[in-house]
């Protein structure tokens, strides 16, 4: 017997591409050490060695989210799928979900949510605007929600969106709270249990330099009340966590099979989340912060305008720069890659066209990147006046 379809010529060629340095909003560079824990030997879904890895996980998921929930694990997924993790379990057809929308994040949560039968009430503001306590008060007295979702760092924008005194606000209303920190955790100070968050998750291609795949999310003891209390079936059997909080050894019970997990990926996330409890979130926290200051100086210094105008609401891993006018901004983008292999970004949904994104994320957010960075898009933007 032959096979019909024959083997692709291009399948027969070494797997080769060039190094890039990837400062854009996400995947940022993985160490070296993380890229060589995932050669490590393949162990099974369930092997002791196996759980252990899991066990690492969920220490340094507890430590980067700064929670003690017992249910804390990696979902097998990129961050869209902590995203669904998060909203398939806790939402029930015709609950009130508020969404706060200040870009790209808030509108996928938003479709997300209604996707899974949710009353999808919004509260708005423009990209690189973030809310104020008083607008997000407000808009749970009018909407009552059961759910509030809140982005932490709107990659779109380039903001940071405060949190402090909405976990007390959703308390006082019975109302659980959703935090997004895909871009932000590990680059800036974030504490899920005092800001009385109840489920939270994140991405390991951003600070933690992982490769994009599996993804931290944790669910407070409140959350997990929820789920046990629904009237209906959660609709994902991939993301019943019920089901992954005893394939993690979150519960009492023995472990049991539940799917097979991204062993190698796994390794590289337990690698990244140790590389973070040896640097510590403090210094990493402040190292990202130096290398933001001296880019967001240095970009006005090219006389440019950042997306955000309060300093305090910037996102330390992820500037929004406002393209100028006369400059084509995709030609830029295709200059710093094609010339130098370095990747920024263009916007993302309602920033789309209207700026470039930066990134300065883990293993990426140093001194000498963000000079780098800076040089190339100085000659770019000179090379692609319209
Ligand atoms: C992805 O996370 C992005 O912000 O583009």
């Amino acid at each position: 017997l032959r096979s019909v379809v024959r083997p692709a010529e291009r399948l027969l060629k070494p797997l080769q591409f060039p190094h890039k340095l990837l400062m854009g909003p996400g995947p940022s560079n993985c160490p070296p050490r993380v890229l060589a824990a995932q050669a490590l030997p393949l162990l099974g879904h369930l092997h002791a060695e196996f759980c252990s890895v899991m066990d690492d996980v969920k220490a340094g998921a507890r430590y980067a989210f700064q929670t003690a929930n017992a249910v804390t694990l990696a979902v097998s997924g990129t961050g869209h799928a902590a995203m669904e993790a998060a909203i398939c379990n806790i939402v029930e057809p015709g609950d009130v979900v508020l969404i706060a929308k200040n870009g790209h994040w808030g509108a996928r949560a938003a479709d997300m949510a209604a996707r899974h039968g949710a009353d999808v009430r919004t509260i708005v503001v423009p990209p690189g605007e973030v809310f104020t306590l008083a607008n997000i008060a407000a808009a749970m007295a009018e909407h009552a929600p059961s759910l509030t979702f809140v982005c932490h760092g709107e990659s779109s924008a380039g903001t940071m969106q405060p949190l402090e005194g909405v976990g007390e606000l959703c308390r006082a209303r019975d109302c659980l709270l959703l935090v997004d920190t895909v871009a932000s955790l590990g680059g800036a100070p974030f504490f899920a249990d005092a800001l009385g968050i109840d489920v939270v998750y994140t991405g390991a291609q951003k600070v933690i330099g992982a490769p994009p795949g599996v993804s931290p999310i944790s669910f407070s003891e409140r959350a997990m009340a929820r789920v046990a209390a629904r009237a209906t079936r959660v609709r994902s059997y991939y993301f019943d966590v019920v089901e992954l909080a005893n394939y993690w050894g979150c519960d009492a019970g023995p472990r049991r099979y539940h799917h097979t997990a991204p062993i190698s990926s796994m390794y590289a996330l337990r690698e990244g989340l140790s590389m973070l409890a040896e640097e510590t979130l403090e210094v990493c926290w402040e190292r990202h912060l130096r290398c933001a200051r001296l880019l967001w100086r240095g970009i006005e210094d090219l006389g440019l305008k950042l997306l955000v105008e309060n300093e305090d609401a910037r996102l330390p891993t992820v500037t929004a720069v406002v393209v100028p006018d006369g400059v084509a901004w995709k030609r830029v983008v295709e200059h710093c890659m094609s010339k130098h292999a370095v990747e920024i970004s263009g916007g993302l949904g309602p920033t789309a066209g209207k700026v470039w994104r930066i990134g300065l994320m883990g293993y990426n957010a140093t001194e000498e990147n963000v000079r780098r960075v800076l040089k190339v898009l100085q000659e770019a933007i000179t090379a692609c006046k319209m």
